[in-house]
């Protein structure tokens, strides 16, 4: 595991910007699939603000690893954080921005962002290739939407998969763990002292970490990157 650890949530944010500049700037075609959170959140205005003339927004495609099933107005959506903080700031085109709508039925619209994630991209064994996947983790562990109390949908067959939130019983879309694994490379954005306890479980494999969805990411690339700041990585042991 390459863990990276910043000062702050603020420093989290330039780091993952520049290596996110540098690697779609190499790129002719980038593909990406954003998430939702409070750290993503500060990385678009990092990069809306930075970064606006630094990088081929248009060689990038947009694409949302999970989105909570409720219309692109809502302040709810992952897709109006995106669009405030990012896409309204920057020159992309509309079409690389290709959102999970929210505002349709959960399980129709994760069979057509299925379809269309085999689609767009490149199939390795079958599974739609991203260049690059977005994570965040919850406090519980979860990762895209895939919860805890759902830890199969990990393996579901679609690539697409519609998840419930535990608490609220909030229906969300997310791509599933064979997509996220199959990325060519898997970024982390991970802050605050809530995540602490289940990074050290998952980084140092402590009795029951397989339960955390977080710990279910290994990407075939091997190209895994933790983006910690110092809370959600205290108490790991510095080696
Ligand atoms: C979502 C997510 C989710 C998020 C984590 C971390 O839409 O809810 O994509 O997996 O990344 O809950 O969120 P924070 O960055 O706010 O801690």
């Amino acid at each position: 595991m390459d863990l990276r650890v910043y000062k702050d949530k603020q420093e989290v944010a330039e780091q993952f910007s520049n290596y996110f500049a540098e690697k779609v700037n190499k790129a002719e075609t980038f593909h990406v699939a954003l998430s939702g959170g409070s750290t993503p959140k500060i990385v678009f205005d990092v990069l809306a603000q930075n970064f606006s003339e630094k990088i081929a927004w248009k060689n990038i495609h947009f694409y949302w690893g999970d989105e909570r099933c409720v219309p692109p107005t809502d302040e709810q959506s992952n897709y109006k954080m995106t669009v405030e903080h990012l896409f309204s700031k920057i020159a992309v085109p509309q079409e690389n921005i290709h959102r999970i709508l929210g505002e349709n039925d959960p399980n129709r619209e994760a069979l057509r962002y299925a379809n269309l994630l085999e689609i767009n991209l490149d199939r390795v064994e079958d599974v739609p290739q991203f260049d690059l996947v977005i994570l965040g983790m919850g406090d519980d562990g979860h990762t895209a939407s895939i919860f805890p109390h759902e830890i199969e949908l990990w393996n579901a067959q679609d690539h697409c998969v519609v998840a419930t939130h535990p608490d609220t019983g909030q229906k969300r879309v997310s791509i599933n763990g064979k997509v996220i694994n199959m990325a060519k490379e898997v970024a982390f954005l991970v802050t605050g002292s809530s995540k602490a306890e289940k990074v050290k479980a998952i980084s140092e494999k402590t009795e029951g970490f397989e339960a955390y969805p977080a710990s279910l990411v290994n990407p075939k690339s091997g190209n895994l990157i933790w983006f910690l700041d110092e809370k959600a990585a205290f108490g790991l042991s510095k080696n």
